[in-house]
């Protein structure tokens, strides 16, 4: 079914079918790869193909194809390079010195399963690949440097990884809206916004797509990572696949508890408005991604 044809309904249907060509593609590179030691491989298989839901892979490929009419091979290689790099900021995000969780994605953390210094250096080898995969696997050089560059500038030191260092410093602070929205943003909307773009250059969006695209993502992002706090408070683990009420435990500065969860959920709403805003000049054909906006507020994990 095209995206563009999709009905609310579907989206649930459309994200289900998505999901098996992103991890059969996910276990495929790996398995590609030559010379890693069969510990660290073994590692990095466990915590890849942990039932994650995919929903930056699956950003990366329905933003080429809103600009393209397609899907490509590009898209593919960035939509894994995008999960590549989420997944290892989870591991890392997990560890002991960090956010400290025994459970990822319904299974133990990969620092439990292994132990601390194979989750780091998981972490680390993933991260790698994903920047080598881009690099070797895109057809078009101009297109991979521009991949690189979003990638980099949104996973880096003044991107997510600011956002995690602004994390844990808030911890046990009363904190304020200025300086949560800071952390939001950074640790978790400019992934969403990266996901965005890299899909459109993939599809070879001109700069005022691009430029949509990545208000849309921010937008949605700072909404995912909201519904994500809500969830710490809403949900149980067995819901989640991580462990519930871990953000309260470590007084964590989040939405809800600066802003009660109604107040929170508002917020969301608000940011869903602004992300379908953002989608104005493209018509019917981001209605997948307008859906989105909505469905990532209501999820149940
Ligand atoms: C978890 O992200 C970390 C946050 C930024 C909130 P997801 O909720 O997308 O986790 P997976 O990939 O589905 O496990
Ligand atoms: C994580 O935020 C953001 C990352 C960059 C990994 P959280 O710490 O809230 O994510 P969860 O709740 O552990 O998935
Ligand atoms: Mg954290
Ligand atoms: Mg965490
Ligand atoms: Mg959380």
């Amino acid at each position: 079914m095209p995206v563009s044809n999709a009905s609310s309904s579907d989206l649930r249907t459309l994200m289900h079918n998505k999901l098996p060509a992103i991890n059969e593609l996910l276990e495929q590179l790996v398995a590609e790869q030559s010379g890693i030691p069969d510990d660290l491989r073994t590692a990095m298989v466990y915590t890849l193909s942990a039932p994650g839901k995919r929903i930056r892979s699956m950003l990366v490929l329905w933003c080429c194809e809103l600009v393209s009419g397609r899907e490509n091979s590009n898209a593919r290689i960035a939509a894994a390079a995008v999960e590549m790099v989420h997944t290892y900021s989870l591991v890392h995000d997990d560890l002991p010195a960090m956010d400290d969780d025994d459970l990822r994605r319904g299974r133990p953390t990969c620092h439990k399963a292994f132990d601390e210094a194979t989750a780091i250096l998981t972490g680390d080898a993933l991260l790698t690949l994903a920047f080598e995969l881009l690099a070797e696997r895109i057809d078009d050089a101009a297109v991979a440097i521009a991949l690189v560059r979003e990638l980099a500038q949104a996973a880096g030191a003044a991107g997510m990884i600011a956002g995690q260092v602004a994390d844990l410093k808030a911890e046990n602070t009363e904190g304020n809206l200025e300086s949560l929205e800071y952390i939001h943003i950074h640790k978790t909307a400019k992934m969403f916004g990266c996901a965005a773009v890299m899909g459109g250059l993939c599809g070879h969006a001109d700069r005022e797509q691009l430029d949509a695209l990545a208000r849309y993502g921010l937008k949605i992002g700072l909404g995912f990572q909201i519904a994500d706090d809500i969830l710490d408070v809403s949900a149980s683990s067995e819901q989640l696949g991580k462990t519930a009420g871990k953000d309260l435990k470590a007084a964590k500065c989040t939405y809800p508890a600066l802003l009660g969860i109604e107040r929170s959920k508002a917020l969301e709403r608000q940011l869903a408005d602004e992300a379908i805003a953002a989608l104005e000049s493209f018509g019917p054909g981001a209605d997948v991604l307008r859906q989105l906006a909505f469905a990532l507020l209501d999820r149940e994990k």
